[in-house]
């Protein structure tokens, strides 16, 4: 397996410079395939995981339209298959082997379709030594730090007929420069860093995503005014703990400056951004929050367990008291926010007391969202080795509970949202009824309407008219 890393500006072009090579070969390639057929090559990729891979995707995404390749949502009509992975929680694995049982099927009847996989789970000696072992028909496997050499290893995977393994063991310099396909032209997504340092204790995270980093402001300012003259509108900055931005920069910035700049750029009308870490959450942040117009009045604040001594043996590094008041510090600042949140049920040693904590926290928040996960052993992490592992039924009835709780709290604050006026960014033609239109309020709730189409990517008021629990029903104002 390499171990290369790029470190200098020099290296960093010439590393760039490879892949338009690359690119610019295989699209040659694929044209003679055009004139030949009188088709065009086409790629599907399956995304798993957070908004991390999702736009890891929308990179790789442009890379193979620049090859030449046409993007289909049809696995089978695809002549290059990749599946970009994830590693949080084991089912997310054994989708990838059940489907990559599935492809090897395929792959003995259409012997000319390449399959690469890459991602978190790529990341992991014991995947790599599975795949090696059982899935002979991928063509390329490569990680996380490597994704812009996507051109290259197809190259040498053409050139050779070989499999491409090809997985950093530790992450190199940011690579620059990179454009992506948006499924929402007016909505985008700007890493502003990778990987994360806090190593909590169930998380699989730090292994595979690596050390933290955080791009120069000057670089994601850049970027963020490009996509602004593009016609962006949102942008969501993502990072696995931004409010620790900057701090590793050879100029520290933080991410409450950072913020404070981005709230400048023209044309940008939206700023979101996470995830942000309860014990790093600075009131310089707060301020910023509540002082910069264009920065959503929604906070993703993930609580994991509302109990100290979990939250202690999870190393989350705050307890229950400081995460509400915490809390009634961002309420205070910004009475209007809603939160929401990441739940743990079922963590090693959690006993019914520790869950009732966790209710408690639910309740007296009243979250707007709230993603609830059963704890998924991952090796290699200290939860996996922790006596008392929580039996399955104990967990799932503790987990029907947590539903039930923030069910009720997601009830009672989008029943307050009846009457008000909501500004709605218009996403797309609602699914189920072509009459209406489907949008988000700027904090982040899902609301239908009637309306012409000619309205999507527009910022409009509407009147909320009716709560429907994880949506509502709204009706345009003029
Ligand atoms: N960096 C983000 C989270 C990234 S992972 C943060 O710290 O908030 C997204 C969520 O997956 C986590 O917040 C956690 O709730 C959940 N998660 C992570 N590891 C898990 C595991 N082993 N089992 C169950 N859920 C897990
Ligand atoms: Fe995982 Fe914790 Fe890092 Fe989030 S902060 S990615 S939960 S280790
Ligand atoms: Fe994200 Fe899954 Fe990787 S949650 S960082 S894709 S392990």
């Amino acid at each position: 397996m390499s171990e290369r890393t790029v470190t200098s500006p020099a290296l960093h072009d010439e590393e760039l410079k490879k892949q338009e090579d690359a690119i610019k070969t295989i699209r040659a390639i694929n044209d003679e395939y055009t004139l030949k057929t009188g088709k065009k090559k086409k790629y599907y990729i399956l995304t798993m995981g957070c908004q991390m891979n999702a736009h890891d995707s929308e990179k790789l995404s442009f890379m193979l339209s620049e090859m030449g390749y046409e993007h289909t949502d049809v696995e089978q009509e695809a002549n290059f298959v990749l599946y970009n992975t994830c590693c949080i929680r084991e089912n997310a694995e054994e989708k990838v082997y059940g489907r990559l049982g599935y492809l090897k099927h395929y792959k003995e009847i259409n012997k000319d379709i390449k399959i690469a996989i890459c991602g978190c789970m790529m990341q992991q000696d014991t995947v790599i030594q599975r795949i090696r072992k059982t899935f002979k028909n991928v063509d390329i496997v490569f990680g996380t730090y490597n994704i812009y050499k996507l051109p290259e290893l197809m190259l040498t995977n053409m050139e050779t007929g070989d499999t491409i393994f090809d997985i950093w063991q530790e992450q190199g310099e940011i690579m620059e420069d990179f454009h992506s396909i948006r499924k929402i032209p007016f909505k985008a997504s700007v890493n502003i860093m990778y990987g994360c340092n806090n190593f909590c204790s169930y998380c699989i995270v730090p292994y595979v995503r690596g050390r933290e980093r955080s791009r120069k402001p000057e670089d994601i300012l850049n970027e963020i005014r490009g996509l602004a003259k593009e016609g962006v509108k949102e942008i969501m900055l993502l990072g696995q703990n931004v409010n620790s931005y900057g701090k590793n920069l050879e100029k520290p910035v933080t991410f409450a400056e950072l913020l404070r700049m981005i709230n400048e750029i023209d044309g940008i009308e939206r700023i979101r951004f996470m995830t942000s870490h309860p014990k790093d959450l600075s009131d310089e942040l707060i301020y910023a929050m509540r002082d910069c117009d264009k920065v959503c009045n929604y906070l993703h604040l993930p609580v994991q367990s509302g109990s100290t001594a979990v939250l202690t043996a999870m190393n989350r590094r705050y307890t229950k008291e400081k995460y509400l008041e915490l809390v009634e510090k961002i309420k205070k600042e910004i009475p209007d926010i809603l939160l929401s949140t990441d739940i743990i049920v079922g963590f090693p040693g959690e006993t019914e007391e520790d869950f009732l904590e966790t209710l408690d926290v639910v309740d007296k928040v009243g979250y707007s969202t709230a993603f609830t996960f059963i704890y998924s052993k991952r090796t290699g992490t200290p939860a996996a080795v922790m006596e008392n592992q929580i039996p399955d039924d104990v967990t799932k009835e503790r987990f029907n509970r947590l539903l039930e709780h923030v069910n009720s709290g997601v009830e009672k604050i989008s029943e307050t949202m009846v009457g008000t006026v909501e500004n709605v960014l218009v996403e797309e033609i609602n699914r189920q009824d072509e009459t209406m239109l489907t949008g988000r309020t700027e904090r982040n709730s899902l609301v239908h309407f009637k309306g012409n189409p000619d309205l999507i990517g527009q910022i409009v008021p509407v009147k909320i008219k009716e709560n429907k629990i994880f949506y509502l029903i709204g009706e345009r104002m003029l």
